[in-house]
């Protein structure tokens, strides 16, 4: 499919269907100059990396009345933080999310770095959140690619070869669609599409943005796809 016209679609329909979520910016505001606080981007990005949109909704909003910027958090005794992530589960998270806190305010003067490759060597920060922290807090044209974006990504060029050896076809095709224009938006919107439109079993590919130009669609096979290797 043509690259940018796939992304002018999604960022249109993004700039109308945005999911509203306490940790975003959404596009209105965006387009009016409001910046999102990287703060809440990296709180939010680390409490949803193996952990519904649903289930993080409250534990953002306690942290963040709690803690409202990282100096907070970098003060906070570490038992209190378990404490109230307590039912998050992966608790290795929190205790990063402590130590992350303490180099961000001590080391770093209280501002988290903007390039992907710096917020990478950040405790409990690995390739995804780094790439979503630089695309969501900064605009920086990152690749994001999460179990969501795989599954957009394999039906929009049908791409039939198993997980995890299409992992690398995947990561190809979600670099050639992202754009130098919005990235920021365009990141969260193919999150969106994933998690209300192109969902596992039942895709309502009816108001998809991308239904004309998916290739799976196409030929039918949308709802086999991604393949996943057999065990
Ligand atoms: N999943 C991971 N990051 C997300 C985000 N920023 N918005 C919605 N869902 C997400």
């Amino acid at each position: 499919m043509c690259e940018q016209a796939g992304a002018a679609e999604i960022l249109e329909w993004y700039d109308r269907h945005a999911r509203d979520l306490p940790w975003r910016v959404g596009p209105g505001a965006r387009a009016a100059g409001v910046r999102p606080d990287p703060y809440r981007v990296w709180l939010s990005e680390v409490m949803l990396q193996q952990t519904t949109v649903a289930a993080v909704i409250g534990y953002f909003e306690r942290f963040t009345a709690l803690w409202p910027d990282v100096r907070a958090l970098a003060d906070a005794p570490e038992a209190q933080v378990m404490g109230e992530w307590a039912g998050l589960g992966y608790y290795a998270r929190a205790r990063n999310l402590v130590k992350c806190a303490r180099v961000v305010a001590h080391e770093l003067g209280g501002v988290f770095p903007q390039e992907r490759a710096a917020l990478e060597g950040l405790p409990g920060i690995g390739p995804y959140t780094g790439a979503a922290i630089a695309a969501i807090a900064f605009d920086a044209p990152e690749v994001v690619v999460d179990g969501n974006v795989e599954r957009v990504m394999a039906r929009v060029h049908d791409i039939r070869t198993p997980l995890p050896a299409a992992k690398p076809e995947i990561r190809a095709a979600a670099a050639a669609m992202t754009p130098e224009a919005r990235p920021g938006c365009y990141a969260q919107a193919v999150m969106d599409l994933g998690a209300t439109i192109c969902t596992p079993r039942t895709p309502a590919c009816g108001i998809c943005p991308w239904r004309a130009p998916c290739a799976a669609r196409a030929a039918g096979v949308q709802g086999d796809l991604p393949r996943k290797a057999a065990k």
